[in-house]
């Protein structure tokens, strides 16, 4: 008996920063989901092994995390056909771009849907997991257009609030 979980993989415990974004976005649509630190680079093999456990145990999707020569997204795609969204880490001399193009630059055959470097990426990459959840799951696809239509909500009261603003001066 599986129970439907994303895997949150980040190749450092010095990703959490920015991975802690999308963990509070899963909270917040009630998903299940998982945190390992596990390394293309560093632990092959435990990477390969937990992939496998996951899927088997009902993992519906894998969001990995890296920064530097970022592999573990593409690597983690290499090993399973569940989607696998791409979080680049912004830390680095570089600050996320050499992860980008590690992570976004897959041959064909093997995607890895890449989002933006750094936080911004870490929130996507939950929205985008909820949305994939959300084609099989109506609980899950409510709770993402009821947040669409808060955003929009409270940016347009921001506008009215600016509006008021400019006025009044
Ligand atoms: C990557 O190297 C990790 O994902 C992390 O973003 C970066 C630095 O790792 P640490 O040296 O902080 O463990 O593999």
């Amino acid at each position: 008996m599986s129970s439907t979980f994303v895997a949150i993989l980040m190749g450092s415990d010095s990703d959490l920063p920015v991975m802690q974004a999308t963990i509070d976005i899963l909270k917040q649509f009630n998903i299940a989901y998982e945190v390992r630190v596990r390394s293309a680079h560093r632990t092959p093999d435990a990477a390969k092994a937990y992939v496998k456990d996951a899927e088997e145990r009902g993992c519906k999707v894998f969001i990995c995390a890296a920064g530097l020569a970022a592999h573990l997204a593409g690597a983690v795609a290499g090993m399973t056909t569940r989607p696998v969204i791409g979080v680049p880490v912004d830390c680095g001399p570089l600050q996320g771009h050499d992860a980008l193009l590690s992570t976004v630059m897959m041959p064909g055959g093997i995607p890895v849907a890449t989002v933006a470097i750094g936080k911004a990426g870490a929130k996507n990459a939950a929205y985008l997991a909820a949305q994939i959840l959300a084609v099989a799951d109506d609980s899950i696809a409510d709770k993402v257009k009821a947040e669409r239509a808060a955003n929009a909500k409270a940016l347009l009261a921001k506008d009215d609030a600016l509006q008021v603003k400019l006025n009044a001066n």
